[in-house]
């Protein structure tokens, strides 16, 4: 016990001091200059359950203010906005968005989006067999056999 109050107060000044690391910069939404304008019920399926890291319009948490939480999120959006992200999409050229309709139906079936970090903490975020249904009709519809 003597040495646990001294490691105690180490942890809380560490705490503290990480709060001043700067990734203000970082935990913004620039304008959403290209919108994905598909389908209603898919951009709605987007919107929510992707939209918070694979757009320009994050709802950042109050937990993406508290170092060294807020550093997780911070990158996580950072990484799914760089490879796609729904702000910019009708920007891509055709092929893309097609390549990107397979990408996330795969990634759905395979449980891997959205991430289970943060399905854990929004239970609205989890895909039902309808709405991966839904996605699923956007792509095939994106991608016909005949091609
Ligand atoms: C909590 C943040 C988060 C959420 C929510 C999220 N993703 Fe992701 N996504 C990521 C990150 C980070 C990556 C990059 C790492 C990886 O590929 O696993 C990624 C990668 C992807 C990729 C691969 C892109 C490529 O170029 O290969 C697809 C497709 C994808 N996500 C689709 C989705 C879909 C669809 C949803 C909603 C149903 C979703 N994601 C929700 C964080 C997220």
């Amino acid at each position: 016990m003597r040495f646990a109050k001294p490691a105690l107060v180490t942890l809380l000044i560490l705490f503290i001091g990480v709060q001043f690391v700067p990734r203000e910069a970082e935990r913004d939404n620039p304008p959403s200059t290209e919108m994905i304008s598909g389908p209603r019920e898919v951009v709605d399926i987007l919107r929510q359950a992707c939209f918070d890291c694979h757009s320009n319009e994050t709802h950042w948490p109050f937990y993406s203010y508290v170092a060294p939480m807020s550093w997780l999120v911070i990158s996580d959006v950072a990484g799914a906005r760089s490879r796609l992200n729904f702000s910019e999409w009708e920007g891509l050229r055709a092929g893309f968005q097609k390549r990107f309709t397979r990408k996330i139906v795969e990634r759905v079936e395979a449980g891997e989006m959205p991430l289970w970090q943060y399905r854990a903490v929004h239970w609205g975020a989890r895909i039902s067999p309808e709405q991966l249904d839904a996605l699923r009709a956007w792509r095939d519809n994106l991608n016909p056999p005949a091609e």
